[in-house]
């Protein structure tokens, strides 16, 4: 009897033992799965957020499929091989190119169209209108007949009428503020914001980074939600291009590129690089991709312009930004601007190009 009670002690030994180390490699990879099928970070385990800690993207959320078409917004032609013209000429064949990801089968082709001396009128008057774009505007109208002609030429200014990461462009402002990061803009590999500071414990999880003036605008954000009865913490800041990349590259072995696309950025082409993107939760760290359906949210959402914050990538959104809705994830560009951009309703991929592009 004796003998079996060692042998079952051994025996119970051993499976608590191989239930800890699946239990510590779970926490390597640092992601689960919760009910609604949703990947965090496990802070539950002891792990911070950010850089230094294991993987965390902003929006691991598995189910929804509605995102990963651009249809009918992308188109796949290249740029014209001539320069457009201004008067009524017959505009270059868009040929089809080569995608660049598993979306490609969703694209429609840009139509062949002829530039009238009408069409140039008809965009010209537009205060963002780009003379070189003028081709790419009017086949973009061809094949959304329903848009307005000033969405036309924001969605081809954005770069929309080619699909998501087929011409990514290197930022030239990276320190800029206003910095557009998005799936045609990419920073630099070695980009590093240079004032960066850590966070104070306060109002972010351990070892966060923002620019200072990201943090400082987050600091009395996030007090004076505290003083309105609300819990807002960063919880994920600056994120450098590698860890970006080791990010992306995990959830696409687990989801597939099209689906990641959806909510994790490529490698330089995340705003968490910029150092002026932070995303937050109302306290329950695990709860951080729940933020939407906070009562901390429904005050975030009409406040943070007040702080010089934007939410990046708002519900309806997709087929510009090229993400699912993210509550969570703000992105600093100043009181002003982004006070413009809430008036405005627009994404800031598209107050961009409108107002602040040079
Ligand atoms: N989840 C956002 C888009 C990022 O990866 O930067
Ligand atoms: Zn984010």
């Amino acid at each position: 009897m004796r003998v079996e009670g060692v042998s079952i002690i051994k025996k119970l030994t051993s499976i608590f033992i191989i239930l800890a180390m699946i239990t510590s490699l779970c926490a390597c990879s640092d992601l689960h799965t919760d009910n609604d099928n949703n990947i965090h970070e496990q802070s539950s385990l002891g792990i911070s957020y950010g850089e230094t800690s294991g993987l965390l993207d902003d929006n691991p959320t598995t189910t929804d499929t509605s995102s990963s078409n651009h249809e009918p917004t992308q188109g796949t032609s290249q740029a014209p091989t001539q320069p457009p013209t201004q008067s009524a000429t017959k505009a270059p064949v868009q040929e089809a190119t080569k995608q660049s990801n598993e979306t490609s089968t969703l694209i429609p082709t840009l139509p062949a169209v002829t530039v009238t001396s009408a069409d140039v009128a008809t965009f010209s008057g537009i205060s963002y209108y780009k003379p070189d774009n003028i081709v790419n505007y009017v086949a973009y109208k061809q094949l959304n007949p329903n848009l307005s002609k000033e969405d036309v030429v924001t969605h081809v200014n954005i770069g929309l009428h080619t699909p998501f990461y087929s011409k990514v462009n290197t930022i030239s402002n990276p320190n800029d503020l206003l910095v557009l990061c998005n799936k045609y803009n990419s920073l630099d590999a070695n980009y590093v914001p240079a004032d960066l500071v850590t966070m104070d414990r306060n109002y972010a999880s351990s070892g966060q980074k923002m620019r200072k003036e990201a943090a400082e605008a987050f600091y009395k954000l996030s007090a004076d939600a505290k003083d309105a009865g609300y819990t807002i913490m960063a919880v994920s800041t600056y994120r450098s291009y590698s860890y970006q990349g080791k990010l992306y590259n995990t959830y696409v072995a687990r989801d597939g590129q099209t689906k990641a696309d959806t909510y994790s950025a490529r490698a330089g082409t995340s705003e968490h690089q910029t150092g002026l993107a932070v995303d937050v939760t109302a306290g329950e760290i695990a709860e951080y991709n729940k933020f939407g359906n906070t009562a901390s949210y429904q005050w975030a959402k009409d406040n943070i312009h007040n702080y010089g914050f934007i939410i990046r990538y708002p519900e309806g959104k997709t087929p510009i930004t090229g993400y699912k809705s993210e509550p969570w994830h703000f992105r600093y560009v100043g009181i002003e601007t982004a006070k413009a951009v809430y008036e405005s309703g627009l994404t800031y991929d598209e107050y961009y190009v409108r107002y602040l592009a040079k």
